[in-house]
């Protein structure tokens, strides 16, 4: 079947932060480069963020690159690579500074400079104390990050696609990724992008689970389309649970609430953090805070008629401050938990935020896949940043603000590495195999028709339902067997749903069908890589891997400080070694992680 063939040097699957860093690097070196996207670029999940983004400009007080990497390692409980890690620490100031200069409204301090709150895991000297180093524009970090860099793409001419779903990589046979199929969802048309270099910057799939701060358009796409295509996905057992999103709605109440002054308190009122984190307490990382609440919850100390939730105090801030730093919080307050934040705390419970891991790459942002022989190799033509990419930069936990600065640096190293690899070989591009392009075809051509298969949107609640129950803030060795096979068996039923109302067959009934394809995947990876890992590490904390003096905290470094790799064919498994040499400095030795 033909179908049009639209060619561009690079293409950029998604207009989030890391893909709009991507495309400024490609088009303001020349090369013509096309976004696609599912929603408005300033709409991408990333307007989402809320507190700030990381950097150590040591603005309010005295802050170092080496310190923030040493946080950096320890949040992601020693499996992080120090390598990217190091080189993410060391870049963030420059990439900040880039986007003040693309003029992006920072707040400001009296002295004029970027302002910094302080945000949970970040601290000063090697873990000594709190320090203020999230750089942000009020509760609208993302959301005027966004902006800036959209400006700055329509200065450069990158070609944007709006409400255009990428459907599959397009592959040839010596592996080189040669763009993609992508539909337009207004008319239905499958087209091929036709690129040199493409790059994912698709963002997180956290519509996996039930309750998630994750925008509707978090479906995996990045992450199903190189599964699909034979890359393994990285370390997916590694779910961030954000501690504050408002009970019942899932909403994001940013942690830089805490890093002015909120408290978490129980049923008692009690600043319970104290008993959990001495030192870091309400600021301590996130899947500390996020165990703390559920345990406080679990063991009958949580607020309101069914005690499900625990309260986020910020009424002995001066009101001025909270109008002024947070005021995005206070709208959100009032309209989804009903209440005014001046007055009242915040009902909040942990809910599902942020993927740890991803499609594989290096920190130049190439797409690299672990050979036989143990070494690793690039993925021509294939690039990935952000969310969907795992660098890995955030282990086992991620800490607050680094995701900003993850799709900063990446996206801007990716573009980078692509702006190389085009300048270094200006050949033609190479002919697109049509088994490739029937495939995306087909794909679609089969949820059209299928008869008899289960609805989009019953199978989109299992799969939440499965995932939230099997695989939550804590997990357990039966439940995690289960969960393997439920969520296979939701697999199955995901691969023949039928779109409910052929009468109006609408593209967006289309889009569904095919984001679950995506998000199933994403499932199935987590699902599957979480039962097989047997200790407790970061975000991953199973209840047969408890914390003992042979295993602090349920850690269990001589079997399993390694990377999990998820295979799609054959559902299987891998590993690969956590690269734990950085750059300059020394080896963040392991220790014992503690707040
Ligand atoms: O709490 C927040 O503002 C979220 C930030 C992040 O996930 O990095």
């Amino acid at each position: 079947m033909s179908i049009t063939v639209r060619t561009f040097d690079a293409v950029i699957v998604g207009a989030g932060g890391a893909g709009l860093r991507a495309a400024i690097q490609l088009s303001e070196s020349g090369f013509k480069t096309a976004v696609l996207t599912k929603v408005f670029p300033t709409r991408s999940h990333t307007v989402a963020a809320q507190g700030g983004v990381a950097a150590s400009l040591g603005n309010s007080e005295e802050d170092h690159w080496h310190w923030h990497m040493y946080d950096t390692v320890k949040g992601s409980d020693w499996l992080g690579d120090q390598d990217a890690i190091e080189f993410m620490c060391r870049k963030a100031n420059e990439c900040v500074i880039e986007l003040e200069h693309y003029g992006m409204p920072f707040d400001r301090t009296d002295a004029g400079k970027i302002y910094q709150r302080p945000f949970g895991g970040h601290m000063s000297n090697f873990g000594e104390k709190p320090v203020r180093r999230s750089c942000a524009a009020a509760d609208r970090t993302g959301h005027a990050m966004l902006h800036a860099m959209y400006q700055r793409n329509v200065k450069a001419n990158t070609q944007f696609f709006v409400e255009w779903m990428a459907l599959d990589l397009i592959r040839d046979a010596d592996g080189e990724v040669l763009g993609v199929t992508a539909m337009d969802m207004e008319t239905g048309e499958i087209v091929a992008f036709h690129a040199k270099a493409t790059i994912f910057a698709t963002g997180g799939a956290g519509r996996i689970f039930y309750s998630s701060t994750n925008a509707f358009i978090n479906t995996g796409d990045g992450l199903g389309m190189a599964a699909r295509a034979g890359i393994p996905l990285e370390d997916m057992e590694f779910w961030q649970f954000h501690p504050t999103g408002v009970a019942g709605a899932g909403v994001l109440i940013t942690e830089g609430v805490r890093g002015e002054g909120g408290i978490l308190r129980n049923s008692a009122g009690e600043r319970f953090m104290e008993r959990y984190a001495p030192n870091a307490k309400d600021l301590a990382s996130r899947d500390v805070v996020s165990r703390a609440m559920t345990t406080e919850i679990n063991e009958g100390r949580g607020c309101g008629p069914h005690k499900d939730f625990v309260l986020l105090d910020i009424s002995h801030l001066d009101p001025a401050t909270i109008m002024k730093r947070l005021p995005g919080i206070r709208e959100i307050a009032i309209q989804f938990a009903g209440v005014d934040c001046i007055k009242e705390p915040i009902p909040v419970v942990p809910t599902a935020h942020y993927q740890m891991g991803g499609i594989p790459t290096n920190y130049f942002g190439q797409v690299v896949v672990p050979q036989g022989n143990s070494k690793a190799a690039v993925v021509p033509g294939f690039y990935a940043a952000g969310e969907c990419a795992c660098a890995s930069v955030h282990g086992a936990n991620r800490l607050g603000t680094n995701s900003l600065l993850d799709l900063l640096v990446f996206g801007k190293s990716a573009g980078e590495t692509a702006v190389e690899e085009l300048r270094k070989s200006p050949k033609a591009h190479k002919p697109l195999p049509q088994a490739e392009l029937d495939r995306a075809m087909a794909r679609v051509s089969r949820i059209d028709t299928q008869k008899g298969g289960a609805s989009v949107h019953e199978t989109q609640l299992a799969m939440r339902r499965t995932m939230q129950k099997h695989a939550g803030v804590f997990r357990f060795a039966d439940l995690l067997k289960e969960g393997v096979e439920r969520i296979g068996e939701v697999r199955n039923a995901a691969l023949s749903t039928e779109i409910a109302d052929k009468s109006k067959v609408f593209n967006t009934a289309r889009v569904e069908a095919l984001e679950l394809e995506n998000l199933i995947e994403v499932a199935v990876a987590t699902m599957v890589s979480a039962e097989a890992r047997k200790e407790s590490r970061g975000a991953h904390v199973r209840d047969d891997a408890p914390d003992t003096p042979a295993h602090p905290n349920g850690r269990d470094d001589e079997n399993w400080l390694k990377h999990t790799l998820w295979y799609r064919e054959g559902n299987r498994l891998d590993y690969k070694a956590v690269k734990l040499t950085p750059l300059t400095v020394d080896t963040v030795a392991l220790k014992t992680r503690a707040y």
